[in-house]
This record gives C-alpha cells, sequence and structure tokens, in this order.
C-alpha cells in the first residue's frame, strides 16, 4: 500500500488528524496560515516562520492582467471551470511553473493557495457587471477573499467563520479530488497542471458539489414541517439526501461538528433560524435510523446554510471548497513527486475479443 504522511482518517471513529493534529484542535484553536503551513511543510510554524508564510501569501494574491482577460473570456462558464482555466493559465506567468523540485513546488503551492481566492472573486465580480477588488495584504487569508468578494470590510466574527470553513476543508487524504492530483502528479506533470485537473475532480456533486445541493433542497423543503415528507419521499424513490453519508466516514464527519455550530450560531445571530431547524429535522429525526448502516451528516451539510447567511452565492460554494483545499491538494502532490511511481490503474476488459475488421461500405 502506498503511504502519505498528509493527513489520517479512522472512519469508523470519525476521527481526522492534519499532519498528527486532530481536527478539532486545529479549527478551535489554529489560523488557515497556520494550517497551510502545517499541510505543506509537515510542523506547526513558530511566530517567525508564521509571518514568512503569511507574509508569503499575502504578497503573492494578485493575478496578471491577462488572465483577468481569460476570466472575462469565460466568464459565463461554471465557476469551478472559471478557477479551472484560470489555475492552468497561471503557469503561462510562472518562473518556477516547470521546476518540480520540491522547494519550488512548495513555493507553487503558496502562491496557487494566495490567488486562487482571487481569480474566484475577479471571476464572481466580473460576471456580475462590477470591477474586481485588488487584494488587501492589510486582511488575512480568510478576510481578504470575503473583502474581494463584496467589496466591503469584512467584520471578524465573520473573518474567523470563514477561517475556520477553510482549516476543515484544507487537506482529506486520498478523496477523489487529491487522487486525481497525484496521478497528474505520478506523471511528473506539474504542480499547476495537477491542481486544476483537481479542480474539475471536486466540481461533481458526489464530491465538493454537495453544500449546494444541501442548500437547493434546504430552499425546496422551505421550513422544518415539511422536512420529513420531502425526504421521505426522496428516499422511497431511492434518491440520496445529500449531504449525509461518506465513503470513508462510518460515524460522523468529525468537521461537520464546527460547521454546524456555526450554522445555529449565525441563523440566531441573522435573525433565519430557519435553515438550521430544516437540518436538525433531517439529521436528527428523519435520517438518524441512517446512522446503523453508518451514514451520518458530512462536511458539507451545514456548510451551505452558513454562505447562505454569508450572501454568497451558491455556485461559489464548491469553489470555497476548492479554496481550502488547495494546500492540501499540493502537499499530497508534493509526496507524490518525492517517492515517485506512475499511477496507472488497469481495469477488468470484459468486452469482446478478436473481432473482425468491417469495411465501412459493409457495415
Ligand atoms: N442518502 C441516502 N442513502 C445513502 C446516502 C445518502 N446521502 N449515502 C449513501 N446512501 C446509501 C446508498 O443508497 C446505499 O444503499 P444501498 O446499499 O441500499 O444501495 C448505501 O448507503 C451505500 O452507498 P454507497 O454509494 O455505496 O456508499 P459510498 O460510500 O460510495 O457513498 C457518497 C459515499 C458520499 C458518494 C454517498 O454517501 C453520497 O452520495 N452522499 C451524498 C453526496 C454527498 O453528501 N457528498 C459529499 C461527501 S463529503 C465531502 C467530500 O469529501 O467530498
Amino acid at each position: 500500500m502506498d503511504t502519505t504522511e498528509s493527513s489520517f482518517i479512522d472512519g469508523e471513529i470519525g476521527k481526522l488528524l492534519y499532519r498528527g493534529y486532530d481536527i478539532h484542535d486545529l479549527a478551535e484553536k489554529s489560523t488557515f496560515e497556520e494550517i497551510v503551513h502545517l499541510v505543506l511543510y509537515g510542523e506547526l510554524p513558530n511566530q517567525a516562520q508564521l509571518d514568512e508564510t503569511d507574509g508569503y501569501l499575502r504578497a503573492n494574491r494578485r493575478i496578471p492582467d491577462e488572465i483577468i482577460t481569460v476570466i472575462d473570456a469565460v466568464k459565463s462558464a461554471h465557476p469551478m471551470d472559471v478557477l479551472q482555466t484560470a489555475l492552468i493559465g497561471l503557469a503561462a506567468f510562472d518562473d518556477e511553473s516547470e521546476d518540480n523540485s520540491r522547494e519550488a513546488n512548495v513555493r507553487k503551492a503558496l502562491r496557487l493557495t494566495a490567488q486562487a481566492p482571487t481569480i474566484v472573486t475577479a471571476h464572481h465580480r466580473i460576471r456580475s457587471g462590477l470591477e474586481p477588488v485588488s487584494p488587501n495584504p492589510d486582511l488575512n487569508h480568510a478576510g481578504n477573499f470575503l473583502y474581494m468578494l463584496f467589496d466591503q470590510f469584512p467584520d471578524d466574527e465573520t473573518i474567523a467563520l470563514m477561517d475556520v470553513d477553510f482549516i476543515l476543508h484544507a487537506e482529506h487524504g486520498v478523496n477523489a479530488s487529491s487522487f486525481a492530483a497525484r496521478v497528474s502528479a505520478s506523471t511528473n506533470s506539474t504542480l499547476h497542471a495537477a491542481v486544476s485537473g483537481a479542480v474539475g475532480t471536486l466540481k461533481g456533486p458526489a464530491h465538493g458539489g454537495a453544500a449546494e445541493e444541501v442548500m437547493k433542497m434546504s430552499m425546496e423543503i422551505g421550513n422544518p414541517e415539511n422536512a420529513e415528507e420531502y425526504a421521505r419521499n426522496k428516499l422511497n424513490n431511492r434518491e440520496r439526501i445529500m449531504g449525509f453519508g461518506h465513503r470513508v466516514y462510518r460515524a460522523e464527519d468529525p468537521r461537520a461538528r464546527h460547521l454546524r455550530e456555526r450554522s445555529q450560531a449565525l441563523g440566531e445571530k441573522r435573525g433565519d433560524p430557519r435553515w438550521f431547524q430544516i437540518l436538525t429535522h433531517l439529521s436528527e429525526d428523519v435520517m438518524a435510523p441512517y446512522r446503523d448502516r453508518g451514514i451520518y451528516v458530512n462536511v458539507d451539510f451545514y456548510a451551505g446554510s452558513i454562505y447562505h447567511l454569508l450572501g454568497i452565492p451558491s455556485d461559489l460554494f464548491i469553489p470555497i471548497f476548492a479554496l481550502g483545499r488547495v494546500p492540501g491538494w499540493s502537499a499530497q502532490c508534493i509526496e507524490q513527486y518525492q517517492n515517485n511511481i506512475l499511477l496507472r490503474p488497469r481495469l477488468h476488459y470484459i468486452g469482446p475479443m478478436d473481432r473482425d475488421y468491417v469495411p465501412i461500405d459493409q457495415r
């Protein structure tokens, strides 16, 4: 079996460690900038190291005008497609794009982490007929993202909320998108290519798209009294309830707890507790019997309600997941480059054999 030092998951008991540190400690005590350092370098930074990593992120948020032009040209596409396009486009402006040394890849990982929010927010503003907002180096990563998105200085509480959301999404083993990134890296392709490929893989509703689907479902449900009938109809039609279930966890996804608490608090603060009530009714009543089958809420279940209450459009929910995950994808690729073997699964062939070729005019 291949090995990793990036993160550890015990799906039976719902345990998640980044580089050995419990996600609950990291979510409550850390910052995204610390997590970026931890995931990429393997150790929590001391103050001087954190200042250096944070300073590098703040100094590298700008994207070239040419990329803004590309974003404008493809602005009608889904934000994930735009993010993927712009990320691979950035390779053209990165002097180290073809350098696969560990040092260059860590620097590129930091630059991609810093630039990705600028892409997502510039796209949203351009498609809304507005000018992109330049990054503000006085704000931390989460605060700058919100600032570039809304062209308003966010309050500290909202910044902290976004920060913890990025922390919770930063790394998660060899999930589908990280696996896609590792497959790219295993061919000795570049970090830009691998990370943009991961963005394409994250886009699907079975992976990163679930938060958006959960919010769509909550809106269709409308109020808590309708939740049971809505979910029963879906389950009777053998449809899935989004935000439940996970390929690895057979207990509650440990990341969900932190977003549940925050979804409730934000709903109460904004005088709009309805979404949290709908979600609670789904998880505590309708889906409770599914726990016996190992189906619990996952990280995406409460995330959508938070983004919605913050006024973030629903098609930006997956890009937010991606912004948090850039360090994790990069760390997975750096591991792959370090101890590389071409990832090339074989499939069992079940098609016909040795058929006679028939010329086209005889078919
Ligand atoms: N609602 C209802 N039933 C479910 C659900 C669900 N959300 N998830 C799994 N099941 C049932 C499924 O119908 C199947 O039942 P049966 O054995 O009777 O056919 C059984 O559980 C096993 O399903 P599976 O698809 O084989 O299990 P999996 O481990 O491959 O599924 C999953 C993982 C995430 C694709 C699936 O749980 C799902 O589609 N969930 C909804 C989408 C979602 O929330 N995705 C976000 C995942 S977390 C974020 C991330 O890491 O990307």
